[in-house]
């Protein structure tokens, strides 16, 4: 007979933040319904009809009686209101030092990338007690990314970004599901997340990643595509040098201000007259919708991420994770100094950069709104 349990195991530190709120929902109500039950009960019993001709006295209604009945649940309801929406905007601010990790849901699976470029398919593996943060893009249809250990569901929406954020907090293998039909095979979007102890998690995710980081396969196809005969990084090209850019305030030409963020970058790719800096014209960009794919997006969106790094941008090298391993020599993502790997370890015994630290408070400003004009993502 299998274990009989009320919920799945708890794995994340939202899992259990989760939990406790849907306690106490659940023994509010509990506790209001037996309040009313009784009450019928009681009052059913003590007001009955004692004889054929009794008449009971009249009773008028007590403003201060139905006041009170009707302050106080509310009262006790906004608690619900107020302690939600505090674990709702916990869920929606990653902290700065959440390590990144990418996925893009497609029919039928779930592929993911590491930034150093190590990629599983319907797996994640995570380590123990750090946060990750998840940029999750859908290649097609709606998919819901639904960790039930960690209490994590959310949607992956094309043509946008959609965040998660968790903390693991014990080692072993969760299930990970689609919770959203998206087709025939929607049923066998499934996978497993793998919870590992940080030594273990970093031997694994150095084993991987043949094709080079995130980083300088996205500057590969800067240049294949032709990004780098507009975009120039010394001095002013037909396009923004981009150099810095990643995570920065931009002007745009109906002046306006955003932050760089991914959202804002994947737009500027797929449809680039949506925001145009100030000071550079429509039109001269072509777009690539439908030529990259959202990985090879997300891959650009990390060397121009690892681009602002090379001069202390706002994200810091922990995040992005590491330049190594892309064995292109000379390649500007490799340029930063005192790089980590995703796991947070110094590669080169180059002490952290102190910027890198003052710059980290930016990452608490609210992000820009994302782009619901962006279209429908790319197509393979
Ligand atoms: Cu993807 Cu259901």
């Amino acid at each position: 007979m299998p274990e009989f349990h009320l919920l799945p195991p708890a794995a994340a530190a939202s899992a259990t933040a989760y939990d406790y709120l849907w306690w106490y929902e659940v023994g509010i109500a509990v506790a209001m319904t037996a309040l009313i039950f009784l009450g019928v009960f009681y009052f059913a019993v003590r007001y009955r009809r004692r004889s054929e001709d009794y008449v009971p006295k009249m009773i008028e209604g007590s403003y201060r009686l139905e006041i009170t009945w009707s302050i106080l649940p509310f009262l006790v309801m906004l608690t619900f209101f107020f302690w939600g929406a505090a674990l709702y905007f916990r869920g929606q601010n990653p902290p700065a030092n959440a390590m990144n990790v990418y996925v893009v849901g497609k029919q039928w699976m779930w592929k993911v990338q590491y930034p150093n470029g190590v990629r599983e398919i319907n797996e994640l593996h995570v380590p123990v007690g750090r946060p990750v943060k998840l940029t999750m893009a859908s290649e097609d249809v709606i998919h819901s990314f639904f960790i039930p250990a960690f209490r994590l569901k959310r949607d992956v929406i094309p043509g946008r970004y959609n965040q998660l954020w968790f903390t693991a907090t014990k080692p072993g293998r969760y299930h990970l599901f689609c919770a959203e039909y998206c087709g025939t095979e929607h049923s066998g979007m499934i996978g497993w997340v793998t919870v590992m102890e940080p030594k273990d998690f970093q031997n694994w995710l150095v084993s991987g990643g043949a094709e080079g980081s995130m980083a300088s396969q996205g500057q590969k196809l800067f240049q294949q595509y032709g990004c780098s005969t507009c975009h120039l990084f010394d001095e002013q090209g037909r396009c923004p040098n981009l150099k810095g850019m990643f995570g920065s305030r931009v002007l745009l030409s109906d002046g306006r201000t955003v932050v760089a963020d991914e959202a804002y970058v994947r737009e500027s790719i797929l449809d680039p007259n949506a925001k145009i800096v100030a000071g550079f014209s429509r039109d001269i960009m072509p777009t690539f919708q439908g030529v990259l794919n959202e990985e090879q997006v997300l891959e650009l969106t990390e060397y121009i991420k690892s681009l602002a790094e090379t001069r202390g941008g706002m994200f810091t090298d922990e995040q992005t994770g590491p330049t190594r391993g892309g064995g292109r020599g000379g390649s500007i993502a490799n340029a930063g100094e005192g790089s980590l790997d995703a796991h947070g370890t110094s590669m080169t015994n180059q002490p952290p950069r102190p910027e890198a630290n003052a710059q980290a408070q930016d990452a608490t400003q609210p992000p820009a709104p994302l782009p619901a004009s962006a279209g429908a993502g790319g197509k393979k």
